[in-house]
């Protein structure tokens, strides 16, 4: 069984498919859980209505670090909405220099909010870093969010800042982008990365994986990204399941694991 530890499933359903169709399709590739992360305070209620009636899915919050003109989250708001049952960690949050310009102090205020908000939560947290590697490692150390712990997402770094984050006790979470053929340095971090610190997401709606790629992502298509990750570093799809699968219930303690009903 595999999990999706990343995804938008408020950007998928109801725009592209029905959250039904989207949970049916996932098991039938096997997914038994989804972390639906937030990236706003004003989708976050609708999020948790959508996501309500589905025990396999747990959710996060957090404000993403690419809003802007949007609600600012103080730190005792997210502690107070990272109260709910359904919430694993807080997130996403991070620094993006790619898509934002000019002076990024209230980026890097808004990255500290969430990590103290972690710790005071006891949750992890969900890191998105692009083109802003020094800043992200800065703050994450400053803030000591090692003791929060979490994930760099949708990773796409080199092997130093991989090294930097598995330090600071975090994991490292591979999605479809390590599946395209000019992700070459990716790949390299992908075999290098200790098995029990890896996850796998799909970063749904975007970046679906190959043979995918350009269509609308969905859970579902996790799959392909852990073939191609099992392939890649010489084991069976089952090992790297078990694996990240066991990761993700380590790191989102929160998460409610399905049980599995013993035969006697
Ligand atoms: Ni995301």
């Amino acid at each position: 069984m595999l999990v999706d530890s990343h995804c938008h499933l408020d950007m998928l359903c109801p725009q592209s498919q029905s959250i039904e169709d989207v949970l049916e399709q996932a098991a039938q590739a096997d997914i038994e859980h989804m972390l639906c992360v937030s990236v706003s305070l004003e989708r976050f209620q609708p999020m948790m209505e959508l996501i309500a009636p589905h025990a396999q899915i747990s959710a996060s919050v957090g404000v993403h670090p690419d809003g802007t003109d949007v609600q600012e989250a103080d730190e005792a708001t997210l502690v107070e909405l990272a109260r709910h049952e359904r919430i694993v960690a807080i997130g996403e949050t991070g620094l993006d220099y790619f898509r934002t310009e000019g002076d990024v102090e209230w980026q890097r205020e808004r990255f500290r909010r969430h990590i103290r908000a972690a710790r005071e939560a006891r949750k992890p947290l969900i890191v998105h870093t692009r083109a802003a590697r020094e800043d992200t490692l800065a703050i994450l150390r400053e803030e000591r969010a090692d003791e929060a712990g979490g994930v760099l997402h949708c990773f796409t770094e080199d092997w130093d800042m991989a090294r930097a984050a598995l330090d600071l006790n975090f994991y490292i979470s591979f999605s479809g982008i390590v599946t395209f053929k000019n992700a070459v340095e990716l790949k390299e971090v992908a075999r290098r990365v200790p098995a029990e610190r890896m996850l796998v997401e799909t970063d749904a709606p975007y970046l679906a994986p190959v043979p995918k790629r350009g269509k609308t992502n969905q859970p579902a298509f996790v799959r392909y990204t852990a073939e191609y990750l099992a392939e890649l570093r010489g084991e069976t799809l089952e090992q790297l399941a078990a694996v990240t699968t066991d990761n993700f219930y380590r790191l989102f303690a929160d998460a409610r694991r399905p049980v599995v009903e013993a035969i006697q």
